[in-house]
């Protein structure tokens, strides 16, 4: 018998894909279900894309690119900052990677010594403390709740650190909550944490789903920091695996030399699709795609307080609304269960997210058509009512 490595003991699965799988069997028996249980955006991507991709594949374009990911692309991207943020990055600081799962790994692994801590939130998204994990570090997760956004503050941080304590893992807007971390903030946080010699590393994958509210990036913060991004969320390209980050021009050669490593290249018909995306043509269809989401959590939110969810904190970004359902359930995961058996809605359960009052949250995506969503509301009322 082939024995898996300890570290495996700490690994857990995705609660969400259990739930998934028991939605697919009871669609699979003629059931009708409506999917609130995975963080991916259901619309077809703009032809412009699909149209770039084949073109390159028609073109030979199918070998390996640099590991950094394709000239262009990191250009691309540097005018993106520009555009949107008034931020000049030079190309040499951004690494194209397979998914902004690509660029975590790639951070943790260069950044965080074995035995280190990581600071991160509790709830936050799940994966963050499995990198950390795998790569022989220690996720240090600290508890936040609705007074603060369900976001570390840097007072937070400053009384966390400990003699061990590497990095900090922030995110704005924050899976599973929504919310965001004033930019004032985010300069408090790294202050405390460069004062300690630490690596703050943001991520902002959802960064440009904003509803009512300005972004900014944690680049107009300093230099001196990682910023994770994706193709995956706003651009809606979750399966071709294109995400990015950028780091300190000092961390740059350690990353490379890794990304060569773990990864060789990042897919290459799929950096051609993420520069059609960038293209303004692509860029006026999702922002039509984001004022949908908007649509949906301004109909989504008060619909769910009305059925008796708590939620104290109006979710200003991504697509996701956590909510407080301990008047109707002390056993979140139990709940989620439950309902999908009795009104054929799927929602993620608290536990996929961290410890801290899992078990009295669940989380709803409002990814699906707002025919569906309609739908969902009208069966849980049915049945919670
Ligand atoms: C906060 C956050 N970071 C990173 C990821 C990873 O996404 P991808 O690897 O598709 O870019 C996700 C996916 O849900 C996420 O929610």
């Amino acid at each position: 018998m082939i024995s898996v490595a300890q570290r495996m003991d700490s690994i857990a699965p995705f609660y969400v894909m259990e739930l998934l799988e028991e939605a697919q069997k009871l669609e699979a028996a003629g059931k009708k279900i409506v999917h609130m249980e995975v963080g991916e955006p259901a619309f077809s991507l703009p032809q412009k894309i699909t149209e770039a991709t084949t073109a390159a594949l028609a073109l030979g374009k199918s070998g390996y690119t640099s590991a950094c990911g394709l000239t262009e692309l990191r250009e691309g991207i540097v005018r993106y900052y520009r555009d949107n943020y008034s931020v000049d990055v030079s190309p040499q600081r951004i690494i194209v990677t397979p998914g902004s799962s690509g660029a975590l790994q790639l951070v943790i692994a260069a950044a965080v010594n074995a035995g280190e801590e990581v600071i991160m939130p509790d709830p936050t998204y799940p994966c963050n403390r499995h990198f950390v994990l795998a790569f022989g570090g220690v996720p240090k997760n600290i508890p936040v709740g609705s007074e603060t956004g369900y976001q570390l503050t840097a007072d937070d941080i400053s009384n966390a650190w400990g003699e061990k304590t590497k990095a900090v893992m922030v995110a704005s807007p924050s899976n599973p909550t929504g919310t965001l971390i004033e930019k004032e903030e985010l300069a408090k946080i790294y202050q405390v944490v460069e004062e300690r010699g630490g690596l703050l590393i943001v991520d902002e994958i959802y960064q440009k789903l904003l509803y009512q509210v300005e972004g900014y990036s944690a680049l107009s913060v300093s230099d001196n920091l990682v910023v994770i991004n994706s193709f995956s969320k706003y651009f809606g390209m979750t399966g071709l695996r294109v995400g990015w980050l950028v780091a300190p021009e000092k961390m740059i050669d350690p990353l490379v030399r890794l990304a060569q490593n773990l990864f060789i290249s990042p897919p290459t018909p799929s950096q051609y699709a993420a520069l059609a995306a960038i293209e303004p043509e692509c860029i006026a269809f999702f922002e039509q795609q984001r004022q949908e989401f908007a649509r949906r959590r301004d109909f989504l939110y008060p619909a769910l307080l009305e059925l008796g969810f708590q939620i104290p904190v109006m979710p200003e970004g991504a697509f996701y609304i956590y909510a407080d359902c301990s008047r109707f359930s002390t056993d979140s995961y139990r709940f989620c269960h439950e309902i999908l058996q009795k009104t054929g809605v799927a929602i993620t359960p608290g536990k996929d997210f961290g410890f801290y009052k899992a078990e009295n949250h669940v989380r709803f995506a409002y990814t699906r058509d707002m025919e569906s969503i309609v739908e969902g509301v009208k069966k849980l009322k049915e049945y919670l009512l």
